[in-house]
């Protein structure tokens, strides 16, 4: 087996991408990072005379998203030293290559398999935006991209049962399947599904909304983001109302959500269009006197609040 003791970190990124071109497995014996734990990466560790480099189980794991590999559980080797193994990622299981239209993201689909309040990333970011709003205070609240309702499932939970029953949720999305679940999902009585297309919000006759919240749909194939999003700022919101938006900057793949944004042209990731988008939405709304911040790193959240509210 390959062993990695003072090696730089490139040589061990060059033989694994190397090894990679021809085997799903990748497997290599270094030093137990618990013995030098507390180091940074790349501090030396000397044991029974072998001086190694030290690297932390994050920094393992780092490495194995990096190359599109999952981390096996760490086998320990001897008194100093643990085998780690990455397997190749299916990169072709994923909803990424759907083509089926509004189905694409119905429960049929392979991103329904998908629980984002799971993944710890996500889950920090969006509670946080989500306190961030004072979501309880809000009476009126709209998702557009609902989907199965995930995103109202975390409200629900973090809320007691009476500030969450004064809250008229309402959930759009133009998957049927995906709705209908939601529907079964929130039965209390205070919430709405439509099956329906964002492009056209007019023709329900909504009014406005306390707190819109938008996760990984405004920048979907088929939706004019820029004017959607003003039109939501000028005519959906209360004069006090606040945004949640999150915008993607991960792929989904073989099981896993990994770092960076896919876009086209491009092999790897590259954020142009996320940053060209967050950076619009910030200036748009600091502009209409939002205190904006930025959070997140799988999903980039942008929370907009009023400065002074309006009373
Ligand atoms: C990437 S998914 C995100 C779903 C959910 N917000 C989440 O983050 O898990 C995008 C959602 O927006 C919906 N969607 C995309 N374009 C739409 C449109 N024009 N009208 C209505 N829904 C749309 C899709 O059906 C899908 O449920």
């Amino acid at each position: 087996m390959k062993i990695f003791t003072s090696q730089p970190l490139s040589d061990i990124l060059a033989w694994a991408y190397e090894t990679l071109k021809e085997n799903n497995t990748l497997t290599f014996e270094v030093l137990n990072p618990d013995i030098g734990r507390g180091n940074y990466a790349g501090e030396s560790v000397t044991v029974d005379d072998i001086t190694y480099v030290y690297r932390s189980y994050k920094a393992w794991s780092d490495l194995g998203e990096i190359l599109f590999c999952r981390m096996l559980t760490p086998k320990i080797l001897t008194e100093h030293t643990v085998q780690i193994t990455y397997e190749k990622l299916d990169l072709g299981d994923s909803f990424h290559h759907s083509d089926a239209k509004e189905e694409k993201y119905g429960t049929a689909s392979r991103f329904s398999a998908i629980h984002k309040n799971e993944e710890p990333a996500f889950l920090s970011s969006y509670l946080r935006a989500l306190r961030s709003v004072k979501v309880g205070t809000r009476k009126r609240i709209l998702n557009l991209g609902i989907n199965t309702g995930d995103e109202f499932d975390l409200i629900r939970s973090i809320l007691s049962q009476e500030e969450y029953h004064n809250i008229e949720l309402i959930g759009i999305d133009h998957s049927i399947s995906a709705i209908e679940k939601a529907r079964e999902r929130f039965d209390e009585g205070n919430a709405t599904f439509y099956v329906h297309d964002i492009n056209d919000l007019a023709s329900l006759e909504l009014g406005r909304f306390d707190l819109i919240i938008t996760i990984g749909t405004l920048q979907s194939p088929g939706i004019e983001f820029k004017p959607l999003f003003m039109k939501l700022v000028q005519e959906y919101l209360t004069p006090n109302g606040a945004l949640i938006l999150g915008f993607p900057n991960c792929r989904w793949m073989g099981g896993e959500m990994i770092y960076g944004a896919k876009a086209p042209n491009y092999p790897y990731s590259e954020m142009t269009l996320l940053y060209k988008d967050v950076y619009y939405c910030k200036k748009y709304l600091q502009q209409k006197k939002f205190r904006v911040t930025l959070t997140g790193k799988d999903y980039v959240f942008l929370t907009g609040t009023k400065i002074h509210s309006i009373s």
